[in-house]
Order: C-alpha cells, then sequence, then structure tokens
C-alpha cells in the first residue's frame, strides 16, 4: 500500500505518538493554523509540526466578528484543501460550533473532517458534557485535541475575549478540567489566554503535551492564527501575537523564523502573555 507519497524523503509523519515523545524529551511543539493548500505548503516546509485548520476562519478568512459562523462543511473544504497542500505535518481540524453538541453528532462530524478533510487529528473546546464526547471519540480511534481557557465558541457565554482562570477558583477549576480532558483520553491540550504560572502548574501535571497560545512559554508547545503572526489581520494585533514577516523577505521566512522562535523559547516573551 502507499500512503503519502508527497511525503518520501521528507522527514518523518508527525503523529499522535511523536508529540507525546517531544514532550518527553523536552522538545517544542510547533503549531500554526492554515486553511488553504499553499499556506500548508509553507507551513511543512518551515517545519511547523502541527497544522490547526481552525474555525478561526470564520474570522480571518470570511471575516465574521467570532468563529460561530464557521461551518462543518467549510471546515472540512478547508481541511481537505490543507490536507493536499501538506506532506509530513500533523493536519489538526476544529469541530466548529454545535457539531459535537451530543456524542452521535460528534461522531459524525469527526468522521467527516477526517474522511472527507484529511484530518487526523480533532479539536474540541470545553470540558463538562464535552468529556463523554472526547471519550466516544477516543474509544472510536479518533485522537483528539482539547482546548481549554478562551474557548472563542462560547465568547458569547464569556461577555467577550477575556483572560481566563485569573482568579484562585477559576485557576482550580481550569486544573480540574485539564486533568479530566487528560483522564478522557485527549492527546493534546490548547490553553489560550490564561495566566502563565497557571500554564505552568497544567503543563507539570499533564502528561500530554500542552500548546499556549496567550499561555506564557511554558507550555510545550505554541500556536498561532496565521495571519496574526504575517501582519495581515486588520485591527488591533492581539497581546499574545507578534509580527514574524516584519523585516523578513518572504512567507516562508517568516514563518521559519516562527518556528525557530518556539523551538528556542524566545517566543512568547513576556509582553506577550498575561
Ligand atoms: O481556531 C483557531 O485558530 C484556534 C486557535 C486560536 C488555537 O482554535
Amino acid at each position: 500500500m502507499t500512503v503519502n507519497t508527497k511525503a518520501a524523503a521528507l522527514r518523518p509523519l508527525v503523529t499522535a505518538p511523536r508529540l507525546r515523545e517531544m514532550k518527553v524529551r523536552g522538545e517544542k511543539i510547533v503549531m500554526l493554523t492554515a486553511y488553504d493548500a499553499s499556506f500548508a505548503a509553507q507551513c511543512d516546509a518551515a517545519g511547523v509540526d502541527i497544522i490547526l485548520v481552525g474555525d478561526s476562519l470564520g474570522m480571518v478568512v470570511q471575516g465574521h466578528d467570532s468563529t460561530l459562523p464557521a461551518s462543518l462543511d467549510h471546515l472540512v473544504y478547508h481541511s481537505a484543501a490543507v490536507a493536499r497542500g501538506n506532506a509530513t505535518a500533523l493536519v489538526l481540524a476544529d469541530l466548529p460550533f454545535m457539531t459535537f453538541r451530543d456524542v452521535a453528532t460528534a461522531l459524525t462530524s469527526a468522521a467527516r473532517l477526517m474522511a472527507e478533510g484529511g484530518a487526523a487529528m480533532v479539536k474540541v473546546e470545553g470540558a463538562g458534557y464535552v468529556l463523554d464526547v472526547i471519550r466516544a471519540l477516543v474509544e472510536r480511534q479518533i485522537p483528539v485535541c482539547a482546548h481549554l481557557g478562551l474557548t472563542p465558541q462560547s465568547v458569547h457565554a464569556f461577555g467577550g475575549y477575556k483572560v481566563q482562570g485569573k482568579s484562585k477558583v477559576a485557576g482550580e477549576r481550569l486544573m480540574d478540567e485539564a486533568l479530566a480532558v487528560q483522564e478522557a483520553g485527549a492527546s493534546l491540550l490548547v490553553l489560550e489566554c490564561i495566566p502563565a504560572d497557571l500554564a505552568v502548574r497544567i503543563t507539570e501535571a499533564l502528561t500530554i503535551p500542552t500548546i499556549g497560545i496567550g499561555a506564557g512559554v511554558h507550555c510545550d508547545g505554541q500556536v498561532l492564527v496565521l495571519y496574526d503572526m504575517l501582519g495581515v489581520t486588520p485591527g488591533k494585533k492581539p497581546r499574545f501575537s507578534k509580527d514574524f514577516l516584519a523585516g523578513k523577505g518572504s512567507v516562508q521566512e517568516a514563518i521559519k523564523a516562527y518556528v525557530n522562535a518556539v523551538r528556542s523559547g524566545s517566543f512568547p516573551a513576556a509582553e506577550h502573555s498575561f
């Protein structure tokens, strides 16, 4: 059987077990979003480990003011394009708003992201009822990335895009949720916009890798939205992001600079953290 012929002679395929080994070895994991084949190829060539087809596409590609309008059809379409452009990175696709509202819906949605979208892992936001969803997906051999902290699909419940886990009680709740998603079988955990000291404690308490965005430098890896790190997203730049294209001659150089900065621990700096 021939599998992924594009990957021949390149680095080994990035897989869920390999990410766990990277954590054990203390190697930083680099994640970046992409939504099409050309940028996916750029990410892969620059050494990005995980390409996230995020529902952030609702904002940065479609121009909405939240991720909620991004649909499963949109995610499948963009994930398939990314998978075609990629050779060796792990393709992670978001389960969009309400597509994992119960176990049956989550299974059908995840199957589409993997079978039609070419994803190797799916991401779900939150804990609570989502723990049953994670267990059901993992039992069916679908690797899962959990996402806690500022989960953008909860923007209306949160009353805006606000840093989470700031009080002692909220921090303890996040720690409990992190342990619970790991126990449910998640392979990876994205921590978004939480205090850096809380992210350190969660990262040390877990055996699965943590990937931070606005969660300080001590997570096991980092993720940014591609258009933020290329400085092309209109409007105010998020505190946790950095324009890596500034002063560089090409998109490829910018992505390589991001990869190197994450691997060396020089990004994020204190100014990008909470
Ligand atoms: O949709 C997305 O791009 C994300 C990242 C911000 C982690 O979930």
